[in-house]
């Protein structure tokens, strides 16, 4: 029976145990095993009950030891297993019986991952915790594919946002970000959850001032098997996505940098 089966698990009458478990935030990075940190191996070796997201991946859930328990907690677009809350609730109940947790999340737990809101409820119901952090989306997808974030001739700066359209309809039709700032020269943008919001993220860019012809890409699967670069305009890109049928996970990237993957990544040895 999984934890989430366990009627105790939502009884408003759940024992409390004299001390509370300790909670793990671990980053399981984004996909790729072998890019956990050596703590984070550490860690899943030695837990006995996981709650993960749907973005981790085969290669990393495949070394929680085999007695542990697992709860899918994960939120795949359109499909959520638990809210937000649902998981905040249960991670504290866990930890107010007694239990030890190991909460696994894809890239960084602090990084567009709602490790800040989990935090915020372990810290205020008193219950110790511990974050291990992991490599971001972002950092994985650049290594595996060539593509330097940052270069001192063709981006000073680095900017990450999250292109999750707001459920209340902002001033860009739910996209609400700093445009002037993102589409600033000299620097690489960096787009989680972008896909759907795509054709209105280049628009908006090339709106405050963007040059049409900036390199942009997507970067689906970064670190995994099925990894693929899809790169051109911040102008074309949209339409290239659409008929490509880029799907989520993935990135959007757009600067200069971009234009050094399509030689970089020819170049690039991987590891066997
Ligand atoms: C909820 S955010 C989680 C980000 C995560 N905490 C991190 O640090 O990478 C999910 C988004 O991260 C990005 N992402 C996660 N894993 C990815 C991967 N392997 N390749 C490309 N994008 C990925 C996608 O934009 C996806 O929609």
């Amino acid at each position: 029976m999984s934890v989430l089966d366990e009627p105790l698990c939502f009884d408003p009458a759940v024992r409390i145990a004299a001390r509370p478990g300790r909670v793990t935030l671990v980053g399981a990075g984004p996909g790729d095993p072998d890019l956990l940190t050596v703590k984070a191996a550490r860690a899943l070796a030695a837990c006995d009950l996981v709650l993960h997201d749907a973005l981790v991946g085969e290669g990393v859930m495949a070394l929680i030891p085999r007695q542990a328990q697992r709860v899918d907690v994960g939120k795949r677009s359109g499909c959520h297993k638990l809210s937000q809350d649902g998981i905040i609730e249960l991670l504290v109940r866990l930890a107010k019986s007694g239990r030890d947790v190991l909460r696994l999340k894809g890239g960084d737990p602090f990084i567009f991952g709602r490790g800040g809101e989990e935090a915020e409820a372990l810290a205020s119901a008193g219950i110790p915790f511990e974050v291990i952090p992991g490599i971001s989306a972002a950092q994985g997808a650049a290594a595996a594919t060539g593509l330097p974030l940052t270069h001192r001739d063709h981006a000073r700066s680095l900017v990450f946002v999250t292109g999750h359209a707001q459920t209340s309809a902002g001033p860009a039709g739910g996209l609400d970000l700093d445009w002037p700032q993102l589409a600033r020269p000299m620097q690489t943008l960096v787009v989680y959850m972008g896909v759907e919001t795509l054709p209105l993220l280049c628009a908006k860019l090339i709106e405050h001032g963007l040059p049409a012809a900036t390199p942009a890409c997507t970067i689906e699967n970064a670190t995994r098997p099925e990894q693929r670069v899809l790169a051109a305009t911040v102008e074309t890109l949209p339409l290239l996505a659409r008929v490509q049928g880029v799907k989520p996970p993935a990135l959007v990237v757009v600067g200069e940098v971009v234009a050094l993957q399509a030689v970089l990544g020819k170049a690039l040895v991987t590891a066997a």
